[in-house]
């Protein structure tokens, strides 16, 4: 794991912003796994406009979203599909073929999880996923517990969880309990994962997840087991990293970073 510290949230959100369009144009058939929430929207609007102003193309990128609520509908503003459609699909060149969630309304929703399974496999596995973090440590709606090993499945929310999305509710009755979420397993086999966190709010799980022990009980601490992830942390964030110092070295210094300094 490789942990990067900015200075600001905006600048933590440029750097991620940088590495996914650093990948699409070194390959335009990306496979990109996305990711919802509010840590992710400026990383959006900085793509959309990387794509008007820096010829950014999206044109052949496939999209494979984490998560989707259970019982929303892809046109109610509270639906993941919702938010992917303002935040970046409406805003820059990609085909809506292209980009996939799981249907949250199918009739057999265990059919449309292992469908999901299905269409990532078929376009060759995921090659970047970008992950945010929920405040108990969860990656996409994968909730304590979930299994080192799952895939694309129905959860139910965490209460925790309502709480910590309630506010994007009008009420919070509104937040559904379900969604289908793609596993843990799932993420792991991304070819490389990049993770956002930002605010004082994280710093706490973010510690966590990077240097704690791993656990079923936090799903973001699974990404120690994977090969390629890069998490990118503003200051507020990273306030309880224990070897910050060292992960500020390895940016100002190591030659890969050279082209985002
Ligand atoms: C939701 C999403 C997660 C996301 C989390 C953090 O629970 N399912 O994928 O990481 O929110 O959201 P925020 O960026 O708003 O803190």
């Amino acid at each position: 794991m490789e942990v990067i510290i900015r200075p600001t949230a905006e600048d933590a959100a440029d750097l991620v912003a940088r590495i996914i369009a650093k990948e699409l144009r070194a390959n335009p058939n990306l496979v990109l796994g996305l990711a919802t929430g509010r840590t992710m929207e400026s990383v959006y609007a900085i793509l959309a406009r990387m794509c008007r102003d820096e010829q950014l193309d999206f044109s052949l990128c496939r999209t494979f979203n984490l998560d989707e609520y259970v019982g929303l509908t892809a046109r109610d503003p509270h639906s993941y599909r919702h938010y992917m459609n303002h935040h970046l699909f409406g805003r820059v060149n990609i085909d809506p073929r292209n980009t996939h969630l799981p249907d949250g309304m199918a009739a057999d929703l265990d059919a449309e999880c292992a469908r999901y399974e299905e269409q990532i496999t078929r376009c060759g596995g995921i090659d970047l996923q970008l992950l945010g973090i929920g405040r108990a440590g969860h990656l996409g709606f994968n909730e304590p517990l979930s299994a080192f090993r799952s895939r694309t499945r129905v959860k139910a929310l965490a209460p925790v969880t309502r709480t910590q999305n309630a506010p994007l509710f009008d009420h919070p009755d509104e937040v559904p309990h379900r969604a289908i979420t793609m596993g843990v397993g799932t993420i792991l086999d991304a070819r490389r994962c990049l993770l956002l966190a930002k605010g004082a709010g994280k710093a706490d799980i973010v510690a966590k997840a990077v240097e704690g022990p791993i656990t079923a009980m936090i799903s973001a601490t699974t990404l120690q087991l994977h090969a390629h992830c890069r998490v990118v942390v503003d200051e507020s964030a990273a306030a309880n990293l224990l070897g910050g110092e060292y992960y500020r070295w390895i940016f100002d210094n190591e030659p890969e970073w050279e082209t985002f300094r």
